[in-house]
């Protein structure tokens, strides 16, 4: 074979490659979670489920949600690292102690307040569904963004958002004052009022590329 024919063979492949990898990750960032607080959490609480490397305190999500004041919003921003997991795909595995009662449905709905799914925690787990030992360690898995280039550079910091009942897509752009058309690009085939799965919102400020 002619080098050059050699090379350009190599470059088409690496080029089909990298353009069929195109979905997948690279490096990490930092993001946010939007947890809704449910009757009896606190910050407290989501403290300590969510603990990581930019998580140790109450402070560190307080300073996350200067803009009001959380007893007057259901949902607070929680700082979360957002892993290139086996280059698949961008998620953080919270360490989380099963409790009496808990199911993987519950961990996800409840303590997780969706910001997971059972599906989803179940696939990084040993353990059966139907079998879940107590006081145990098990793998609870968020999904996170670093955005998209190819929609816009000037947002650094992603917020991972289950949606609710009560949302759509005017709703967020309203509460956040982002236009809905942005937001939509960067959940492409999305439907904002579909009550429930996991959209992510551009926030304000630049995010530590790691
Ligand atoms: C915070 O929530 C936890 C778990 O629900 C509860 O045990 C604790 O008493 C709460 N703390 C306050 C100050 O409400
Ligand atoms: C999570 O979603 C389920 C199903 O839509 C809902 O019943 C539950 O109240 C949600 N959890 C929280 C903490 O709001
Ligand atoms: C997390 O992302 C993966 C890969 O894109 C997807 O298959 C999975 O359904 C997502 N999980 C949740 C809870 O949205
Ligand atoms: C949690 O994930 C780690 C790393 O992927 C794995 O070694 C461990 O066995 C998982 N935990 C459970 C309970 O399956
Ligand atoms: C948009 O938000 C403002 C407050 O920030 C509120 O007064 C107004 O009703 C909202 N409009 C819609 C359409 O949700």
């Amino acid at each position: 074979m002619n080098p050059k024919f050699r090379l350009s063979v190599f470059l088409l492949f690496w080029a089909s490659e990298w353009f069929s990898a195109k979905s997948t990750c690279f490096s990490g960032c930092d993001a946010l979670a939007s947890y809704y607080l449910w009757r009896r959490s606190n910050l407290t609480y989501v403290s300590r489920i969510m603990q990581s490397q930019v998580l140790s305190s109450i402070e560190d999500i307080i300073s996350y949600n200067k803009d009001y004041s959380v007893s007057h919003s259901s949902r607070v921003n929680v700082p979360i690292p957002c892993n290139c997991i086996n280059g698949e795909f961008l998620a953080n595995f919270f360490q989380y102690t099963t409790q009496p009662y808990d199911t993987y449905l519950t961990i996800a709905e409840i303590e997780f307040s969706n910001l997971s799914t059972d599906d989803w925690i179940m696939r990084f787990n040993s353990y059966s569904s139907s079998q879940l030992p107590q006081f145990r360690k098990i793998n609870v898995t968020v999904n996170c963004s670093c955005g998209n280039s190819e929609v816009s550079k000037d947002y650094g910091l992603f917020i991972t958002y289950p949606l609710r009942t009560e949302d759509t897509l005017e709703s967020i752009a309203n509460q956040t004052k982002l236009p809905p058309e942005l937001l939509q690009r960067y959940n492409p085939g999305v439907d904002f009022g579909q009550g429930s799965g996991l959209v992510y919102i551009p926030g304000k400020g630049k995010a530590t590329l790691f």
